[in-house]
């Protein structure tokens, strides 16, 4: 077993966990945070996506002890005060998700590609969720979402 301290959401966790747990196996097991789904844990879909340190990172790809010290947002701690932010009141509005599964690792992953390109083309948006799989093929009303956020702010 290895010790681990971490913020996870704004909430401060020790832990002692096997050095083989997978962050995702952490969140979602140990502290129930069941709302970063698991769609292949091979590192292809990008539902695990969460932000480790500000960084979106695939969490089936992120051993738990390497978080050790770092502080992890999932989709959960987004909202607050039970406001949303812009990229999920987008995603709401324009009605971006069908069963919902690939939203959140959507969502996380486009809070990285709106810091790196606060005014993304179509294109921009397509190529920087290209990590991230729809299995219902909404990916048009979600870069449509994604542009609609660009217009506002999104990380806060
Ligand atoms: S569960 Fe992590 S990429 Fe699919
Ligand atoms: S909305 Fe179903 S997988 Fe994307």
């Amino acid at each position: 077993m290895t010790h681990i301290s971490l913020k996870v959401d704004g909430t401060t966790y020790e832990d002692d966990v096997e050095p083989r747990l997978l962050l995702i196996h952490y969140l979602r097991d140990r502290l129930g945070l069941t709302g970063t789904p698991i769609g292949c844990d091979t590192s292809n879909c990008g539902t695990c996506t969460v932000e480790l340190d500000g960084t979106a990172v695939k969490s089936c790809t992120v051993l738990a002890v390497q978080a050790d010290g770092s502080e992890v947002t999932t989709v959960q701690g987004l909202a607050h005060d039970g406001e949303w932010t812009a990229l999920q009141r987008a995603f709401h509005e324009r009605h971006a998700l069908q069963c919902g599964y690939c939203t959140p690792g959507m969502i996380m992953a486009a809070r990285d590609l709106l810091r790196e390109h606060p005014h993304p083309t179509p294109d921009e948006v397509r190529h920087g969720l290209e990590g991230n799989l729809c299995r219902c093929t909404g990916y048009q009303n979600i870069v449509q979402a994604v542009l609609d956020a660009s217009e506002e702010e999104v990380t806060a």
